[in-house]
């Protein structure tokens, strides 16, 4: 069957909107009617006027946008989660504070902060505790604003955003259950011990070695890389900001090595980009999601039966858009 074409024809027929994440395949990309990073995919999703939106992403996205607006239907092609995401659940959130709190740290002096990568469970608890959630173009500021409360952050779950986000601003971090409980105690963001998978791929040796082999080449990777990486590379930033950087504020004449997701990293320019790895950064998530996934979604809508419509519980959707709504205020 000609996927594509099928595909076009059913999102003539129907009231839907496809929306796609960057990191997803480039044959399920070229057929979304909105693509971005995660927050401009959560604004554009809700603004769309169609009732029945498909998101090709991961979970924690798909469910973001639910929350933010509930009068739509919002179905995924394949239910993925993020590695991240997966890290952190309800009892962990509260296992952490319990550590803080018997450190002597009191939950009134602690502000959560939720990297978006984070179920609906999670941003509900930091919802109900004053807390509200970033994504990784809007991280410096909510952070910034968040510190304003005198409180300490503690911040989930990715400890790499964290502690890269304390040391641009000057400030200490701290892991959970990794660092020493002092050091946790004096620290201004506290982390969760949390990661991404893909972009832990990017080595030091990763830079070493394009730089010894192109002298002039930019690094520019995601700040969800390690601390060691982002500290070396010319340039960190979002994925909406790396692809800024890469196609419009350096020369296309510059070499740039990138480290962040393979999809994205491919399509950003025809000539000069490298892969920052030797291995390919894949994330195995984003790359579940294929077209016949995405024709049959749609084909769901057409017979009625709605296959993997995103629903969450009216008390966990309440808390987490409080903690989303906190963000779009900042
Ligand atoms: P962005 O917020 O940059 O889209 O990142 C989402 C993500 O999962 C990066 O790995
Ligand atoms: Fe999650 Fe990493 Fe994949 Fe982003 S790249 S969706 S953080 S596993």
């Amino acid at each position: 069957m000609d996927f594509k074409k099928e595909i076009q024809k059913l999102k003539k027929e129907l009231d839907v909107a496809i929306v796609a994440h960057f990191y997803q395949k480039d044959e399920v990309f070229d057929m979304a009617d909105i693509t971005g990073d995660s927050l401009e995919l959560a604004k554009r999703g809700m603004a769309a006027p169609q009732k029945n939106i498909i998101f090709c992403g991961v979970g924690f996205m798909g469910q973001s946008l639910k929350v933010l607006a509930p009068e739509k239907r919002v179905m995924m092609p394949k239910i993925a989660c993020c590695a991240m995401a997966k890290m952190i659940d309800v009892q962990y959130f509260n296992e952490n504070l319990k550590t803080l709190n018997d450190a002597g740290i009191k939950n009134e002096d602690i502000l959560p902060i939720t990297y978006i990568n984070s179920s609906a469970e999670v941003k509900a608890e930091v919802g109900k505790m004053g807390g509200l959630v970033c994504t990784s173009s809007n991280a410096f500021k909510i952070i910034t604003r968040g510190l304003e409360s005198g409180k300490k952050i503690f911040f989930v779950p990715d400890r790499c955003l964290g502690q890269n986000f304390a040391n641009q601003m000057k400030l200490k971090s701290a892991v959970v259950g990794i660092d020493d409980i002092e050091d946790v105690k004096e620290a201004d963001i506290i982390c969760f011990n949390g990661f991404c998978s893909v972009h832990q791929l990017f080595t030091t040796d990763d830079i070493d070695f394009y730089r010894e082999k192109y002298p002039d080449i930019l690094i520019a990777v995601h700040p969800e890389c390690d601390p060691a990486i982002v500290d070396k590379a010319d340039f960190s930033g979002s994925t909406s900001q790396l692809i800024k950087y890469i196609t419009e504020e350096i020369s296309p004449d510059q070499k740039v090595a990138v480290g962040t997701e393979y999809n994205m990293v491919n399509r950003l320019r025809p000539k000069n980009t490298y892969v920052l790895s030797s291995t390919k950064p894949e994330c195995p998530t984003m790359n579940e999601t294929v077209l016949e996934d995405l024709y049959n979604n749609l084909l769901s809508i057409k017979n009625g039966t709605f296959e993997n419509e995103i629903i969450i519980p009216e008390e966990t959707e309440k808390y987490a858009k409080i903690a989303l709504n906190r963000m779009f205020e900042v």
